[in-house]
């Protein structure tokens, strides 16, 4: 009995299990595959691969191939293929732990890199050529065109370029999900790029499903299986802090006059943070709000059923396994508010330049001058990666960077004299905000930024060891413009590794 879902004649007649569709990759190969954040990600494929991989390793052969992705993806994927120890190469954007561990154990090649420039880097050809792509959709058109899933990232470059195409037919999702996606496809390289023609969020500027030509595509496999839908943690009283000193820097901004009541295009990051500010926004005075963001998570639906956010334009999902139900029963509502993207375009430097969008994104540590790492621990251990925070971070209206003042249970300090590894130059960075206050660093030098910082976001069990720190940097620093101790600058970082702590 044929799937209504695959509509199309040709595509039909490739239907095969997911075994035999993992037999078209080959060792050494490089595969593009779907997947933003959890969501839209190929399921059956990679798992039917990691246990092929896992019995040529067992025969004693060697098989490992490349994987590229929009960002992170679910343990079906990156999960799988890292525990078969089949994955040589990754790119853009990991936050599986076993993949994780992996990198960091050298063991895997990992290229972080701003998401945006993904697909124009595989046009120029910096990677590898693309042997396979693999990639989740919702369903397949009488004339053969694809209707996206619950995330779009980098497919339709991965379908224009691969040799081959697998793709995953996901009776999961929702076929409502029809009409949502806005697939554009005016990108080029230099010289022939042109002006992308969106000048607001809620614009439409391409078509709703992808293109593909049906000669590539060698296996087309049925699923049934969910998103990696996890659970946000409730917020706690840091996260709410946070929110309460963002939302109190809008009012003022507002007040100003330097951000209009409606507020600019929101940028939200992922996590629990982010989260609780979207969250904080429900209640807070701005009303007719609209998101050009990377990812949709919870805070983001309440805002739209709120009646608070009037558009979100972003590339994937990123909802708890209630939020995904919520969505997927009121999809009609839905639809006409949320519009996803390919990634070159929710992240595009030029577009959230002109949209002037409010960026706000998690990081791991903030020196006192404002340089932000977001992505080593340590200045050497990658935790996921830059994702888009650097495509939004540089070009935004506002760019804002939030933590906890402390990590591992107090032990140490997210405020510290000089970042171990720099993703957001002090220039790309405007606000730094804890739970113990907001620091606007816009206009002041760097000696004024670290007396800022300092005051405002540090940790009181750490802040009088940075203000010793910056007076002896005061007076003994080799120049006085960013004034640093450059013996002692990450001895913060090498006490913690050392003994477990930074106090
Ligand atoms: N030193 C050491 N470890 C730290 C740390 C620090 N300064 N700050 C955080 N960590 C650890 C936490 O302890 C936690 O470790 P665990 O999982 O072993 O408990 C881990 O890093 C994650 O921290 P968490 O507090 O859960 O933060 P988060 O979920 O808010 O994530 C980032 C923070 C920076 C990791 C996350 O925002 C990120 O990956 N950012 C880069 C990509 C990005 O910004 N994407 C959005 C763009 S659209």
């Amino acid at each position: 009995m044929p799937d209504r879902r695959i509509a199309h004649p040709d595509f039909r007649s490739r239907v095969m299990s997911a075994d035999e569709a993992a037999a078209f990759i080959n060792s050494g190969e490089t595969v593009g595959m779907s997947g933003f954040t959890g969501s839209g990600y190929p399921k059956a494929v990679p798992l039917a691969l990691a246990a092929r991989i896992e019995a040529e390793h067992a025969a004693g052969r060697p098989f490992r191939i490349r994987v590229w992705t929009g960002a992170s993806t679910g343990p079906e994927l990156d999960g799988a293929l890292a525990k078969a120890h089949g994955i040589e190469f990754r790119l853009p954007y990991n936050s599986d732990p076993i993949a994780r561990e992996q990198i960091n154990r050298g063991e895997m090649d990992y290229f972080d890199m701003h998401l945006s420039q993904v697909a124009p880097m595989a046009w120029q050809g910096f990677f590898r050529p693309l042997d396979v792509a693999v990639v989740e959709v919702t369903g397949i058109r009488p004339d053969g065109a694809l209707i996206p899933s619950s995330s779009i990232g980098n497919n339709k470059t991965w379908l224009d370029r691969a040799s081959k195409v697998i793709l995953e037919v996901n009776r999961w999702q929702n076929p409502a999900l029809e009409g949502m996606h806005d697939i554009y496809y005016g990108t080029a390289l230099p010289p022939d790029r042109v002006p992308i023609p969106l000048i607001r969020p809620d614009q439409r500027i391409g078509e709703p499903c992808l293109r593909c030509d049906p000669a590539k595509v060698v296996a087309v496999v049925e699923t049934d299986s969910p998103d990696r839908n996890l659970p946000f943690t409730p917020s706690d009283a840091n996260a709410r802090a946070i929110a309460d000193h963002l939302l109190e820097f809008f009012r003022h901004e507002v007040a100003k006059g330097r951000l209009p009541p409606a507020l600019l295009p929101i940028q939200s990051g992922v996590g629990n943070i982010a989260n609780a500010v979207l969250t904080g926004l429900v209640d807070a005075p701005f009303e007719t709000m609209t998101a050009y963001t990377e990812v949709i998570q919870d805070g983001m639906l309440a805002l739209l059923e709120a009646g608070k956010l009037r558009v979100a334009s972003a590339t994937a999902f990123s909802l708890s396994p209630e939020a995904a139900a919520d969505m997927n029963s009121r999809m009609d509502f839905f639809r006409d508010r949320i519009i996803l993207r390919p990634q070159e375009i929710s992240n595009h430097p030029e577009l959230i330049r002109r949209l002037g969008c409010i960026a706000m994104n998690g990081m791991i540590e903030a020196d006192i001058y404002g340089n932000v790492n977001s992505t080593h621990v340590m200045g050497s251990r990658i935790q996921n990666g830059i994702g888009g925070s650097g495509d939004f971070a540089r070009n935004a209206f506002v760019s804002i960077f939030m933590s906890p003042s402390t990590a591992k249970g107090g032990k140490i300090s997210t405020i510290v004299p000089h970042a171990s590894h720099v993703d957001h130059i002090t220039q790309d960075v405007q606000v730094v905000v804890t739970e113990q206050g907001l620091a606007d660093l816009r206009g002041l030098s760097p000696k004024q930024r670290a007396e800022t910082i300092i005051a405002n976001c540090a940790h009181p069990d750490f802040r009088p060891a940075l203000q010793d720190y910056f007076a002896r940097a005061r007076a003994n620093s080799y120049g006085q413009q960013t004034p640093t101790l450059l013996d002692e600058a990450l001895s913060w970082h090498q006490r913690f590794i050392n003994t477990g702590s930074m106090r």
